[in-house]
């Protein structure tokens, strides 16, 4: 293959990467403030699970240099951001919301872009003209836990197209495809027009994919749209709202769906999409 034809294939190493320069850029690299007592322990008990677990399968010098290999590989193809989000972050993400009382949340994942082009409802994510997949109509309402209407709320949404590829991390797609910050009206109403993502497999041609295979596992998640949710004095709400009759609902490879996100979009009049309503309701800060 040539170089050319290379560069236009998607690639686990190239969204990997893609995904690595993201994180360190992101602001959220070193943010974190641990105390010396608090890093010693919680390495400490990750450690000993460690030894428990190669004393207990009596795990040989072979493994541990496959492990050893392996572990090297996952960051020469940029795939720690994409081993965290799909195998860490989901247990993170409880911890840190298990105090709201608003809409459930999930994973952000590795594929979020800040400041996609900003557009008021009703709004149509910006896409291609022949852009493939069932037109979707979500709309909804965002309020606070106090049952206020959130005039001017953010819906920042992202998601994958009909072939499972997000844009910014797959070569040949128009920048902000399928990305957008949606501004709701006085009301807190939204109406955003798109079309219903794909289910989406997890590159399988990289290091994570290498593990799947040795493990016997399925790379699938279900089909998903991503959203951010904000207003001033509310909590940030991550999300991902999922699709009703989804084979991967139940088996989710980075176990981010809760009932609560499921969706259950009817026909549209015209017969030619889907449409569904979905609120979301934000904790204070
Ligand atoms: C991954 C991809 C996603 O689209 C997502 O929502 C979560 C994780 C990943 O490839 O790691
Ligand atoms: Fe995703």
């Amino acid at each position: 293959m040539s170089q050319e034809v290379q560069d236009l294939e998607a690639s686990a190493a190239a969204s990997g990467n893609a995904a690595t320069d993201r994180f360190r850029t992101s602001g959220k690299t070193g943010t974190a403030v641990a105390s010396p007592e608090r890093v010693s322990l919680i390495v400490n008990e990750v450690l000993g699970a460690v030894y428990d677990t190669v004393r207990k399968h009596q795990v040989s010098y072979a493994e541990f240099n496959v492990l050893k290999a392996w572990l090297i590989s996952v960051g020469e193809d940029g795939e720690w951001p994409l081993f965290l989000d799909v195998w860490v972050e989901h247990v993170v993400e409880e911890v840190a919301t298990g105090d709201r009382s608003g809409s459930k949340g999930t994973i952000e994942g590795p594929y979020y872009i800040p400041e996609a082009p900003t557009l008021t409802t009703p709004a149509t994510l910006p896409m291609r003209a022949d852009e493939a997949g069932t037109p979707l109509l979500l709309s909804g309402q965002v309020t606070g836990t106090d049952g206020a209407a959130l005039g001017g709320a953010i819906v920042e949404i992202w998601h994958a197209d009909d072939d499972g590829f997000y844009s910014q991390f797959a070569p040949g797609l128009p920048e902000w495809n399928l990305r957008a910050t949606v501004i709701a009206d006085d009301n807190g109403n939204f109406a955003i027009n798109t079309i219903q993502p794909a289910p989406y497999q997890i590159p399988t041609d990289g290091s994570c994919g290498k593990l799947i295979a040795a493990a016997g596992w399925h790379a699938w998640r279900p089909a998903h749209l991503h959203l951010k949710v904000s207003a001033p004095g509310r909590q940030l709400l991550t999300a991902q709202l999922y699709f009703e009759g989804d084979t991967h609902l139940s088996d989710d490879i980075a176990s981010a769906v809760k009932s609560e996100l499921v969706l259950r979009p009817t026909p549209t009049a015209d017969g030619a999409g889907r449409e569904v309503t979905y609120d979301f309701v934000l904790d204070p800060e």
